[in-house]
């Protein structure tokens, strides 16, 4: 059995209530943090991490999504043909290509929730353990969380890693929170999580995040697993099922983690990238706020 992660996995199928209206028409995972949507992030950071397969688990009503990841030959020529080149490489070089990549998209016909939307990826999963990244998480690095995790990755002492970061405990009700026994640096070793505890009954404040890297059994876990919250079949539910077989750990990436399937996320991490980004600078200031791009000579 090989310990590579060769796929990546991108579930989203998912309605975005949380950002209505504007995901009435536009998928929440193109919405975009400046000028970029948030799929393009997590399509980046995979591809860092030198993935071999991207799958996108996605929804015949948002073909868009599939528009924007692939390359676009007519729309590059068009630009280039207008004396824009500069642009058509740009978008060149961050679009998935279907000869060069290995790109798979699947449909989730209806959203029976994040573990039903991994286990359509199961056909088509590459041997060893998968990542899988919820675009609406946004980690900015460098260094790419998911490069860090498959980098501290060990199957011989957990087969499953989730991403963690430290909440308050207020907050802990708003997230999965780990079960922790043990520190050895970034990783936490855990022996379970409980889905949004109270304060009073979390066992720890590392909350789990939208990167994963799970062993390939978590796809028969799936697949016998029965609805859980909000009667979907989740994710957490079939890590946990599988914590006593493979080994659960967290890994505290070093990036900054923004939850932009909300607006307040949304809008946080759409102020730190324009507080570095020199075109923002003048507008920021402007309206009192803080900039490290340089003023313009
Ligand atoms: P969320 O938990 O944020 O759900 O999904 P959501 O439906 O997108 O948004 P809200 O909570 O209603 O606002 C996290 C990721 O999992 C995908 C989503 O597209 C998102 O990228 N997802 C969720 C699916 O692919 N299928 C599902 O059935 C549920």
């Amino acid at each position: 059995m090989t310990s590579h992660v060769r796929t990546a996995i991108f579930p989203v199928a998912g309605l975005g209530t949380r950002f209505l209206p504007a995901t009435k028409a536009t998928p929440k995972e193109l919405l975009p943090v400046l000028d970029t949507p948030l799929i393009q992030y997590a399509i980046d950071e995979a591809r860092d991490a030198g993935v071999e397969r991207m799958i996108f688990v996605s929804h015949p009503a948002k073909q868009a999504i599939e528009r924007h990841v692939m390359d676009d030959a007519r729309l590059r020529a068009t630009l280039t043909a207008r004396g824009k080149e500069d642009l058509a490489e740009e978008l060149a070089e961050h679009a998935l290509c279907p000869v060069q990549d290995d790109v798979v998209f699947v449909m989730q016909e209806e959203p029976l929730g994040l573990g039903h939307a991994v286990l359509c990826a199961r056909d088509h999963a590459l041997p060893g353990p998968v990542a899988v990244l919820l675009p609406d998480d946004l980690i900015l690095g460098p260094p790419g969380a998911l490069s860090e995790m498959i980098a501290a990755y060990d199957p011989d002492s957990a087969g499953h890693m989730v991403a963690t970061m430290e909440v308050a405990a207020e907050d802990t009700r708003k997230y999965g929170i780990l079960s922790v026994t043990g520190r050895d640096g970034r990783r936490l070793i855990a022996d379970g999580m409980v889905e949004k505890p109270s304060p009073t009954d979390a066992p720890s404040r590392d909350a789990v995040v939208g990167r994963y890297v799970l062993d390939h059994s978590i796809f028969e876990a799936l697949a016998t697993q029965a609805p859980g919250a909000g009667g979907e079949i989740q994710l957490t539910d079939a890590i946990a099922r599988g914590v006593s077989r493979v080994g659960l750990v967290g890994f505290r990436y070093s990036g900054r983690r923004f939850d932009c399937g909300s607006k307040v996320g949304m809008l946080a991490a759409t102020l730190e990238l324009a507080s570095h980004d020199p075109d923002c600078a003048a507008l920021l200031r402007e309206m009192g706020l803080s900039t490290d791009a340089p003023r313009a000579a």
